[in-house]
């Protein structure tokens, strides 16, 4: 498995796989990986011959108040699960080869980043699209996996993919849970055994909308507060937001869901905040 840290070396690298014909199949990752992460790298090792993983803590989509500092670097143990994986290539850049000094240019997302995480993270998708959009630049995938855990950047960046017509295909991995339903993320390790039973409350508010909406309940208003009152019942549980939007558009629902719904939660258990959603299909 080979390591690449230079942004040159690694968009000259892929140059010569596309000229020798191989096909790149890459997984974006701030590190930290878990069972979420390698489950996505078992999708870009279908999907191409070639696999790339990027290891990137990326300062530009954490928020003055958030936890940029203090995120988890363990590219030692990231490194040894890449090789087991059978990851063929890892980016792993300094800050400084990403964002040159000085850099002034970014890419900005204008109606699907204004609802959920981006109304309470202003401009942490503008971090997302950018380092994204560098990072095809870089390793110049024919696809690029990402987890329906982040429902919104999964469909930002099919949107930035569309509108800036870049050459590369987005592929979804579902999301993967612990045995109680809590989605698998890098934040959970900061969870007490307390508030980790109590972080289960997420998905079992997405269960219990999912219940409802099959025995017919439509209003996204009724679905909601189902949510909020099963997310109440768990003290150490403060909701960011609960909302049920277009799965599309990602705009709140004003009337009864017709078309593909998303509904969506963040909600902090002690400092960690995490995030979890579902699809409801009529
Ligand atoms: P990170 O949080 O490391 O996540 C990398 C990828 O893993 C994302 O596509 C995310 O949706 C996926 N993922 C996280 N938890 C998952 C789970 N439990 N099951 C399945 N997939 C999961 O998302 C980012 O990094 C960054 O924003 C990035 C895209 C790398 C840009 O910096």
């Amino acid at each position: 498995m080979r390591i690449i840290e230079s942004a040159l070396e690694m968009q000259q690298t892929a140059l010569v796989l596309r000229a020798q014909g191989e096909r790149i199949g890459f997984v974006p990752t701030m590190g930290n990986l878990h069972a979420g992460h390698l489950s996505l790298i078992r999708i870009a090792r279908q999907q191409a011959g070639t696999a790339v993983v990027s290891i990137f803590v990326n300062p530009t989509q954490f928020g003055p108040n958030e936890d940029y500092a203090a995120y988890p670097r363990t590219f030692a143990a990231d490194r040894a699960a890449c090789e087991r994986a059978g990851v063929d290539l890892v980016f792993h850049p300094a800050v400084t080869e990403m964002y040159p000094e000085g850099a002034s240019v970014s890419v900005t997302e204008n109606a699907l980043s204004r609802t959920l995480c981006g109304a309470s993270r202003p401009g942490h998708f503008d971090g997302v699209c950018t380092i994204v959009a560098k990072l095809f630049h870089l390793i110049q995938p024919h696809v690029a996996v990402f987890g329906e855990k982040d429902a919104q950047q999964l469909r930002i960046i099919r949107r930035m993919v569309r509108d800036l017509r870049m050459p590369v295909e987005i592929v979804a991995g579902p999301t993967v849970r612990e045995p109680d339903g809590l989605a698998l993320s890098s934040r959970n390790q900061y969870l007490d055994a307390d508030q980790r039973r109590q972080a289960a409350c997420l998905h079992l508010a997405l269960e219990e909308c999912r219940r409802r909406f099959a025995a017919g309940m439509r209003d996204p208003r009724e679905l909601a507060a189902a949510m909020r009152a099963l997310i109440a019942r768990h003290p150490a549980a403060r909701p960011d937001y609960i909302e049920i939007v277009d799965n599309e558009t990602l705009a709140p629902l004003t009337g009864p869901i017709v078309r593909p719904a998303l509904a969506a939660l963040a909600v902090r258990v002690g400092a960690p905040r995490l995030i979890d959603n579902t699809v409801l299909t009529p």
